[in-house]
């Protein structure tokens, strides 16, 4: 079984938008999470989607799925978590009260404001994880990754070659995942701002997936120019 976990939950801070959550801003004619839910109700491979938002706006959020996706049980929407991987920890709870999971159950995260996720991507997010038991969806990094140990000086100058820049999906076994999750600190759990680094820390593999430059992640203000400048690219 394949589960889809859409990561709603947070408040989008940086875009600075106080009226309501980034994922639910528009671009072209809809909004960020409806078109991010539509990729994913279009393959077949999922038993169910979740999607996981603050808890005061499951209502606005079921009301939109109805609106521009129709009357469906194969999404369900329930509240996030304080954090990204308290959200993904939501999603298990929930799949596992309602199904009954095995070792090979996996789930495929994805955060609900990277829209333009493609066919191909989620593919073998789900080709790779079923495979190998986790995967992350990452690109060549274009530009030079310096690291900074106090944020003033360069502390080294990685080779760019081995340099990736993150995305999603991240897809992996569920129970494996909780296992990994549930065997750290309270420390540990603050620090893990990413799922896969909890797979690489435990020293499990975590194998690539090739994402796409335009797979972007909107933040900011201008990922919101960017990203409508791409709809009316693909329209
Ligand atoms: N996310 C989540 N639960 C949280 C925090 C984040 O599901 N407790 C989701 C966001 O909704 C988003 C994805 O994780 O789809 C990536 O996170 P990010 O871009 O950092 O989103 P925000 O936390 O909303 O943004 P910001 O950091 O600017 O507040």
């Amino acid at each position: 079984m394949v589960f889809g976990v859409l990561l709603a939950g947070g408040i989008g801070s940086r875009m600075g938008n106080n009226e309501k959550p980034k994922q639910y801003l528009n671009i072209a004619d809809k909004p960020i999470i409806i078109h991010t839910i539509e990729k994913f109700y279009l393959n077949d491979k999922f038993e169910k989607l979740y999607v996981l938002c603050p808890e005061q706006w499951i209502g606005h959020t079921k009301n939109l799925i109805r609106k521009y996706i129709g009357e469906t049980d194969h999404i369900q929407v329930i509240a996030g978590g304080v954090t990204r991987n308290e959200t993904i920890m939501n999603a298990i709870r929930q799949i596992e009260s309602e199904y009954e999971v095995d070792d090979e159950t996996i789930i495929l995260t994805h955060d609900s404001v990277r829209p333009f996720v493609t066919h191909r991507i989620i593919e073998e997010n789900i080709k790779y994880a079923t495979k190998y038991g986790a995967c992350d969806t990452a690109i060549p990094a274009t530009d030079t990754i310096v690291q900074s140990d106090d944020n003033q000086v360069i502390t080294t100058v990685p080779d760019r070659s081995k340099m990736y820049q993150g995305q999603t999906p991240q897809t992996f076994r569920l129970k494996k995942l909780k296992s990994l999750y549930e065997s750290l600190t309270d420390e540990e759990k603050n620090l893990m701002t990413d799922a896969a680094k909890i797979f690489v820390i435990k020293g499990e593999k975590v194998y690539l997936v090739e994402g796409e430059v335009s797979n972007i992640k909107i933040t900011y203000p201008y990922d919101l120019k960017v990203a409508e400048a791409l709809i009316q690219d693909k329209n």
